[in-house]
């Protein structure tokens, strides 16, 4: 409401150690787990109490999770938000109990909620930047010529929606290049493979596969295979994450390249709130700096991977 709307961001005081809840989407990927890892490894470094919770793909359960955490009077809280329109009455919840939000990777409907007001700040990737720069490679590697199936992320979440346009917004102009069929595999490998499967039958001139993160790409591989395709000779494939299982098919000549998401938010989210804690006014974004993964450096980046 526009009540809501003039009230202004809680403040927290400045303390040695806060007491802080992480609301995490899944933890179905490697890409979870290790920001998880991540946010709990900072917490023991420093000191801090983490209140964690696991919404285990539910937007529903992660409005109540963050619920509880407002219940438990935690000093912030770190948020993840599964999808843009459903987590915004957890922000807003959050800010009428006076509890400060940072979003950490993915972000809210910026015409519902707005940083600065009603949460902190968003720390994370730019997900358009990610899908430009797969399509960029795409068109290079592809001369700019291919049929592209595309495995979307989680429907209406912020890396679905800017990855999606990143990639179109940059081959639309390049005319060889089309998308011939675009649908959701949840940003999970078992539905990425199933969805790749149908998509490859109802599609046997695809030439390309576009998926969102590193598991949805690691599934089509397994469906390639399956229907007797060889998976970076017959098609190539272009992902977003960084994850070991995608350096190791890059290595293996499965897969083309993957865009780096750092899920390594732990001293970036903690760093940001202690800067908060005292009075710092905080950027209404904090963007990651990502690397790119193909060929020319998978090897030496393989063993430090997640
Ligand atoms: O929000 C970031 C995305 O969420 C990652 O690319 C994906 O692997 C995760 O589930």
């Amino acid at each position: 409401s526009a009540r809501e709307a003039l009230a202004q961001l809680p403040k927290i005081t400045k303390k040695d150690t806060y007491r802080v809840g992480f609301a995490q989407t899944e933890s179905n990927n490697p890409w979870r787990i290790a920001q998880t890892k991540s946010m709990q490894d900072e917490a023991k470094k420093r000191g801090w109490q983490l209140v964690y919770t696991d919404a285990a793909g539910s937007a529903a359960k992660q409005v109540a999770d963050v619920n509880s955490m407002i219940a438990q009077k935690v000093d912030a809280i770190f948020l993840a938000p599964r999808e843009e329109k459903p987590l915004i009455p957890a922000v807003m919840q959050a800010k009428r109990a006076g509890i400060p939000v940072i979003l950490l990777d993915r972000s809210v409907d910026p015409s519902l909620a707005k940083a600065g007001e009603d949460y902190v700040t968003f720390i994370g990737s730019d997900f358009i930047e990610e899908g430009r720069r797969a399509g960029e490679w795409l068109v290079k590697t592809m001369n700019g010529k291919a049929n592209i199936i595309e495995l979307q992320g989680t429907t209406g979440s912020s890396p679905a929606n800017d990855r999606r346009k990143g990639f179109a917004d940059f081959i639309k102009d390049h005319a060889g290049m089309k998308i011939v069929a675009s649908q959701s595999g949840d940003f999970a490998r078992d539905k990425g493979r199933q969805v790749a499967e149908t998509l490859l039958q109802a599609n046997p001139t695809a030439t390309a596969i576009y998926a969102h993160n590193d598991e949805m790409a690691i599934g089509a591989i397994a469906a390639l295979e399956a229907a007797g395709k060889k998976p970076g000779t017959d098609v190539t494939i272009v992902s977003i994450d960084g994850t070991r299982d995608a350096l190791q098919a890059i290595i293996d000549g499965k897969m083309g390249a993957t865009v780096e998401c750092s899920p390594f938010f732990g001293p970036i989210a903690f760093d940001t709130l202690v800067r908060f804690g005292g009075g710092e006014t905080i950027p209404p974004k904090i963007i990651n700096q990502d690397r790119f993964f193909d060929r020319a450096n998978a090897k030496q980046f393989v063993a430090e991977a997640y």
